[in-house]
């Protein structure tokens, strides 16, 4: 008999990154359940172990404590069949431009925590030749914007990343996907007023992100009128998107 595999999620407090969990436990994964708050990792795991019959456990992970990282993939006694980056931080645009700390914070997120951590796990992954990779991105990375654009430069140098990290692994049987969810409803978007057409559950999310690594895409964009959009704006003539304050 073979035993269940073993699903990576990191910055697992996250709705989309719970709601991806569950996707897994469903199709009979094993979970480790990773983020900053133990308790509320615990919490999940708990919930989600009883009700889909799998084993999980809660972990804890700091994506800016680059220093850990080694050993935190190192303690994993068994080794993950995927990983699904789903951390990230936002700040308000307004207040990073006057408070560096801010951005930084977003940066050592969302950009070098990721590459330092998909380091480890990437080696490991070529090695075994198998394995796949799922980052959580951002449209707000197609195109700098002024409403957003240190949060979204972050989620471009992460893009950017993972093609790179596609490319290197290809041959070694890993897979790399990037996601690009458009506005998902979920805690970080809680205070924006979201238009609902252009807005996804992180259900939704879930099932894309399943059915994706299941079809070995390299990018998907969850809502795909969000391609459309990001094709119009990354298009747009400065002499126009100048004018606009998006
Ligand atoms: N919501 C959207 O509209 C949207 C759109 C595009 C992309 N995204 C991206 O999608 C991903 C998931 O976002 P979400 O909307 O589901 O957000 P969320 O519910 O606010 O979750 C974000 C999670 O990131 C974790 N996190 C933050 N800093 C961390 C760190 N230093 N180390 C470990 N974990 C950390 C937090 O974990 P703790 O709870 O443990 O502190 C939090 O649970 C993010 O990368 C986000 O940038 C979101």
């Amino acid at each position: 008999m073979t035993e269940s595999p073993w699903l990576l999620v990191l910055g697992a407090n996250s709705d989309m990154a719970i709601a991806t969990a569950k996707r897994y436990a469903q199709a009979g994964y094993n979970l480790y359940l990773a983020s900053r708050n133990l308790e509320e990792c615990q919490k999940n795991a708990t919930d989600i172990g009883l009700r889909y019959q799998v084993e999980t456990q809660a972990l804890k992970f700091d994506a800016q404590d680059f220093e850990s990282h080694a050993e935190f993939y190192a303690g994993l006694v068994v080794k993950p069949q995927g990983v699904v980056l789903a951390f990230g931080f936002m700040a308000d645009q307004q207040a990073a431009q006057k408070e560096f700390a801010l951005a930084k914070a977003m940066i050592d997120t969302n950009y070098a925590g990721a590459v330092s951590i998909l380091e480890i796990i990437a080696s490991d992954f070529e090695q075994r030749h198998s394995g796949f990779i799922v980052g959580i991105s951002s449209v707000a990375g197609d195109r700098g914007r002024m409403s957003n654009y240190i949060y979204g430069s972050t989620k471009a140098a992460f893009s950017a990343y993972l093609a790179g990290l596609r490319h290197r692994l290809i041959k070694s049987n890993v897979t790399v996907l990037t996601v690009k969810p458009g506005f998902v409803a979920t805690k970080m978007t809680a205070d924006l007023d979201l238009p609902a057409k252009l807005t996804a559950q992180p259900e939704q999310v879930a099932n894309a992100i399943f059915k994706a690594v299941e079809n070995k895409k390299s990018t998907i964009y969850v809502k795909p009128i969000w391609r459309l959009i990001m094709l119009i704006i990354v298009h747009l003539p400065n002499f126009v998107f100048h004018k606009t304050k998006m």
